[in-house]
Order: C-alpha cells, then sequence, then structure tokens
C-alpha cells in the first residue's frame, strides 16, 4: 500500500463514526454497487471511442449505457442530445456561453447558484444583459414575475429548479410551456433536483437540463450532463479530439461528440449508470417520499425549538432536499464546528455558493446551517441532530 492509500485507509473509521448530513453537497454513501460499476470499469476500461479494439468497444458499451440509463429517467427520446461533463457547473457553461451572444437578453432569478450567477456575470461582461427576477422571502419564483420579465425580447430563462439554499422548489412545469410557446429558451439547473423528482423534459418544454451525477443521482464525483433539445447546436466550450472525424480541424456538428472533446470519464459513468439504476429500481417516488418523511421531520424538531429560525417553505411538497436555519445571535460556522465536534454530525454552514439566495431571505453575508439528508440518511440521525441542536441552544458559549 501507498503512503496516499495507507492514510486514506486509516481516517476511515472517522469517515465512518460521522452522521452525513450534506447531500446537498454530494450524496455520500453510494450504493454498493456505483463502487462497484466504478472499480470494474478502472480495471478492464480501454478509451470510449478511441478505435476498434476489445477494451475501447467495452468501454464505448458503458457510455452507451449511461447515456441510455440517463435518457430514460429524464424522458429524453434521442439520448444522443445527453453530453456528459465533469460537473452541473461544466454543463450550466457550455449552455450559457455556446448559445449566448452580445446583445442577447437573459432572465433569472434571485436563487441561483454560482454556478449560474458567474458565467452570467461573465457574459454580461461580453454584452450579454441579465435581468434578475426577485423570489419571495421563502425563495419561491412567481411565474407571473417571469413572464413579465420576458416583456421585453429575450433569449433565454435560467432557473434552479430547487434550491440548494432553502430547499424551495420553483414550478417549472408552468414555466416552461409558456416559454416554449414564446420562443424563448429554457435552461434548468437540476442540481438538487434530479433523482428526487420526476424531470419529463420534453412534456416540461426543458430545452436544456444540466445535471451532477455525483448528488441525487448518487453517482461519482466528476460526473454530469447537460441536455440538448433538438435544434440547438451550442458552441463547445472545449475543443479537441472527439475519438472520429480526425481529418478536420472543426469540431463535428453532431451531438453529442460535438460537446464531448477529450476523453470520458468511464468509470464515473459506469458508477452513475449504477447510481441512476439504484433510483430507478427503488423509484423516484420512493425515494422523494422517504426523503420528504426526513423533511418533515427535521421541520416539526426543529421547529419546536423556538430560537430556532427556519427558512424557506415549511411544506414538505414545496420543499426538496436542503434545510436551512440558523440561532439567532449565533454564527452559524460556530454552530456547524459545534455540530461536527460534540455530536459527530456534518453539514454545511455559510453562504452555499449562492450569495444572492442568502440576500433575498436576509441570511448575507453569514449564510445558515443547512441540513440536507439523503436517501439512506435514518429517522433516528435526524432525531440526533435535532437533540444537538437543542443542546446547543440550552448551552450557549459564556
Ligand atoms: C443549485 C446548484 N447548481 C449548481 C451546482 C453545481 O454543481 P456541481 O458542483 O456538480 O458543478 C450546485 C452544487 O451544489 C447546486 O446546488
Amino acid at each position: 500500500m501507498t503512503r496516499f492509500a495507507a492514510d486514506l485507509a486509516d481516517r476511515r473509521p472517522t469517515f465512518l463514526m460521522a452522521i452525513y448530513l450534506d447531500n446537498a453537497a454530494t450524496s455520500y454513501p453510494k450504493p454498493e454497487s456505483v463502487y462497484q460499476a466504478v472499480d470494474l470499469t478502472l480495471r478492464h476500461g480501454g478509451n470510449p471511442g478511441r478505435g476498434g479494439h476489445r477494451l475501447t468497444l467495452a468501454a464505448g458499451r458503458v457510455v452507451l449505457a449511461a447515456r441510455e440509463a440517463v435518457a430514460d429517467l429524464f424522458g429524453i427520446r434521442n439520448d444522443s442530445r445527453i453530453a456528459f461533463t465533469a460537473s452541473a457547473t461544466e454543463a450550466i457553461n457550455i449552455a450559457l456561453f455556446g448559445l449566448l451572444r452580445p446583445g442577447d437578453r437573459v432572465v433569472t432569478s434571485t436563487m441561483e447558484h454560482n454556478a449560474v450567477v458567474r458565467p452570467l456575470r461573465a457574459l454580461q461582461e461580453r454584452g450579454v444583459a441579465v435581468v434578475k427576477v426577485a423570489a419571495d422571502s421563502r425563495g419561491y419564483v412567481d411565474p407571473a414575475d417571469v413572464r413579465r420579465a420576458c416583456a421585453e425580447k429575450t433569449r433565454m430563462v435560467v432557473l434552479s429548479h430547487c434550491s440548494n439554499v432553502t430547499g424551495t422548489l420553483q414550478p417549472i412545469e408552468e414555466i416552461g410551456p409558456w416559454l416554449r410557446k414564446q420562443g424563448i429558451l429554457f435552461l434548468v439547473d437540476a442540481a438538487q433536483s434530479a433523482g428526487l423528482f420526476t424531470i419529463d423534459v420534453e412534456a416540461i418544454g426543458v430545452d436544456l437540463l444540466a445535471v451532477p451525477g455525483h448528488k441525487g443521482l448518487l453517482g461519482p464525483q466528476g460526473t454530469g450532463f447537460l441536455y440538448v433539445r433538438e435544434g440547438l447546436a451550442p458552441r463547445p466550450l472545449i475543443y479537441g479530439g472527439t475519438g472520429g472525424n480526425s481529418s478536420s480541424e472543426q469540431p463535428p456538428e453532431e451531438m453529442p461528440e460535438r460537446l464531448e472533446s477529450g476523453t470520458l470519464n468511464t468509470p464515473g459513468l459506469a458508477g452513475l449508470t449504477a447510481g441512476i439504476e439504484f433510483v430507478s429500481g427503488e423509484g423516484i417516488a420512493t425515494v422523494r417520499a422517504r426523503e420528504a418523511e426526513r423533511l418533515h421531520q427535521l421541520i416539526e424538531g426543529l421547529g419546536n425549538i423556538p430560537e430556532v429560525q427556519l427558512y424557506g417553505p415549511l411544506e414538505p411538497h414545496l420543499h426538496g432536499g436542503a434545510l436551512s436555519f440558523n440561532l439567532p445571535g449565533r454564527d452559524p460556522a460556530e454552530i456547524g464546528f459545534l455540530l461536527e465536534r460534540e455530536h459527530g454530525i456534518l453539514c454545511r454552514v455559510g453562504l452555499h455558493c449562492a450569495p444572492d439566495a442568502h440576500r433575498t431571505i436576509g441570511t448575507f453575508p453569514r449564510g445558515t446551517v443547512r441540513i440536507s439528508p439523503g436517501y439512506f440518511t435514518t429517522a433516528e440521525e435526524i432525531d440526533h441532530l435535532i437533540a444537538a441542536v437543542s443542546s446547543l441552544v440550552s448551552h450557549p458559549p459564556s
């Protein structure tokens, strides 16, 4: 064993003892089948689409299976419209930089993650107009406000389906069909909703869907994808080898090769396929029902502690996986530190890469304590968290 591997193995017991409530950052643990799929593919893998020998072909089949699994889960009829990426961030960047030009106008909201805010800011500096629709204090974006914001000629609307700060679910089913009728492109950031809610891109009228593989789809980090509706041809963000058409200096016109230059993360995609198989096998409704149960328990338990200030909608049906709270007068960073040190609970504190969302709910600049249960979170773990918060309230720092 190398020193690095030995170090990882040494730290394993402390990982296992912790209560992980940070699934909005990345899901943990993964189903056993995900670890196995990554391991097997890494041991027996060639480079997909690069040549014709058996290991290359086997890798190609892994990628094909991943594309089919994604297409099935998201109602995508033509799986070549799915481009694999390293993250949701990369997918969002391809959609924005690939389709917007100076003079275009984009409508977005005040609940977006920096994965949307920062590329839009960069595009604004290149002459793209960006309009932010204000969400209400629970983080909800009213479709009527989106319609009003689109009164001027608009090229694209960009919205997160579910906030990573408040868990607020946005009414994309209402907004999508309207935008489609207006001929306005709809980019949905499904980082916090994929795997937890049914998203049928064709039924909703989503033109571009950005998804990470490592959150609700239970796959490994370094995976994600962008769905691109037929008829759209974003400019690539990255240029290079795609395995075919090698004589041309131009990238291929066809999807997905157009957006997939460079070697794909085949082991990661094998893990992603296993993650999707797990989610589909359990059924999205079951996954969602289980997380909603934990959320309900959290909202009730924390809500019963008078000092706790909860944010976002408190009805589980308007809510995805993340719940934010604060203890007035206490720094969220201190609460996160004590939750880990005194109670073995791992969660995230601060701004969660979404400063606009905190300005919207009134928690900027310190942010919140964010609790995000996952599929494997137990009722006992949530009870432990509630008891831990209660004890922090009764023992303020002297
Ligand atoms: C709403 C939202 N959008 C985008 C992202 C970026 O996802 P990734 O880290 O996979 O790029 C996140 C990550 O937390 C998120 O919560």
